[in-house]
């Protein structure tokens, strides 16, 4: 073992590298109304039209800068709430309300961005359009009929590195006894590249899907055994990704607000894949059961939640507090994590 010094001043002072989807919604958030979300210091509204389409603007008025999202999305179009200008989904103003016959229309224009709707999520690309890459990292479980899904949203007053840091130091099992999700990590194997870090663990696991009903060991303590299992975490950048064994996979979708605000969306998926009988079952039959297990881990998920968020804010605040203070680290996955995270800013 080693003890490293983490410089952590530059890290949380860090922006993000605008060049990757990042995730600023739900799915099921954008409905018929604007929605105003922000993603590192920007402000931006997302509003679906009439065919369901998504779509993201600067949440700007070009008339006198109030925020597009307090107005009413008309006929594709997004009202100003204050003097009912209109902008289409390219952000250029299309109707004044009050336009003077002699008065041409102010030829005005807002940033859109591009967004992409996929596996529950709306993903936005806030860099330069030139480098778009074309597929944000997907959920490939979440329409899988073999997966349940459950979210929780994470909203802390903390920068994101607090909260990637805090994803993949699997010693911090610790901090979740009571609420038994996995124990007695320990660090194998880190791989990393300049995109990613995988950091690659053993540990103990409480749960074991194995029949149906071992779904309920996500309710009642008393139906898990410990037993080994391996525990993969990625920091696949900007986003997060593990696995416990072959019953679990988690990811954290990021939306960082701001060097001291970063909302995350936690997706917890149990796998059905040991059940082959379930498998012959009809399709729509087999979807009732994703559908209806929907959330089955959500008192779990929003526990653990809220005993890291406050663990993240704590950090945060004594990091603003004393920011030259030196924290010892005793995780050489978390060295890399930092590296990586650097070097996404041409820090390298
Ligand atoms: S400020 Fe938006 S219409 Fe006037
Ligand atoms: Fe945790």
């Amino acid at each position: 073992m080693f003890v490293q010094a983490v410089p952590s001043r530059d890290v949380r002072q860090l922006g993000i590298n605008p060049n990757h989807w990042y995730v600023v919604a739900c799915s099921s958030e954008i409905n018929t109304q604007p929605v105003g979300v922000t993603l590192w210091k920007q402000d931006i509204v997302l509003y679906r039209d009439s065919e369901g389409q998504i779509h993201a603007l600067e949440d700007r008025c070009p008339h006198r800068q109030v925020k597009l999202s307090h107005g009413k999305v008309i006929n594709n179009t997004i009202e100003c709430a204050y003097h009912g200008w209109r902008l289409n989904e390219n952000g250029n103003c299309v109707e004044v309300p009050y336009l003077a016959e002699n008065q041409k229309l102010p030829n005005c224009k807002i940033r859109r961005y591009p967004v992409i709707e996929q596996d529950g999520f709306i993903w936005l690309f806030p860099g330069d359009v030139a480098t778009l890459q074309p597929q944000p990292m997907g959920l490939p479980e979440w329409g899988h009929l073999n997966y349940i899904a459950t979210v929780s949203v994470i909203h802390c007053k903390a920068h994101y590195s607090y909260l990637i840091e805090n994803l993949m130091d699997m010693y911090h099992g610790h901090l979740h006894e009571d609420y038994q999700a996995w124990a007695e990590a320990e660090l194998r194997d880190i791989n990393e590249n300049e995109n990613r870090v995988d950091a690659h663990y053993t540990a103990q696991s409480y749960y074991k899907i194995d029949k149906i009903w071992s779904i309920s060991q996500l309710l009642f303590k008393k139906l898990r055994r410990l037993h080994p299992e391996p525990l993969d975490v990625s920091y696949i950048y900007p986003h997060w990704a593990s696995t416990l064994g072959q019953d679990f996979k988690i990811y954290c979708l990021l939306c960082p607000i701001s060097e001291t605000e970063t909302k995350a969306y936690l997706v917890h998926f149990t796998s059905l894949n040991a059940f082959w009988r379930l498998h012959k079952l009809p399709i729509w039959f087999r979807r009732f059961i994703k559908d209806s297990l929907f959330g089955a881990a959500q008192k779990l998920l929003d526990g653990l939640v809220e005993q890291d968020v406050k663990m993240i804010e704590e950090e945060q605040l004594a990091y603003l507090q004393n920011p030259e203070r030196k924290n010892y680290e005793l995780n050489r996955a978390l060295v890399s994590v930092q590296r990586l995270m650097q070097s996404q800013l041409g820090n390298g």
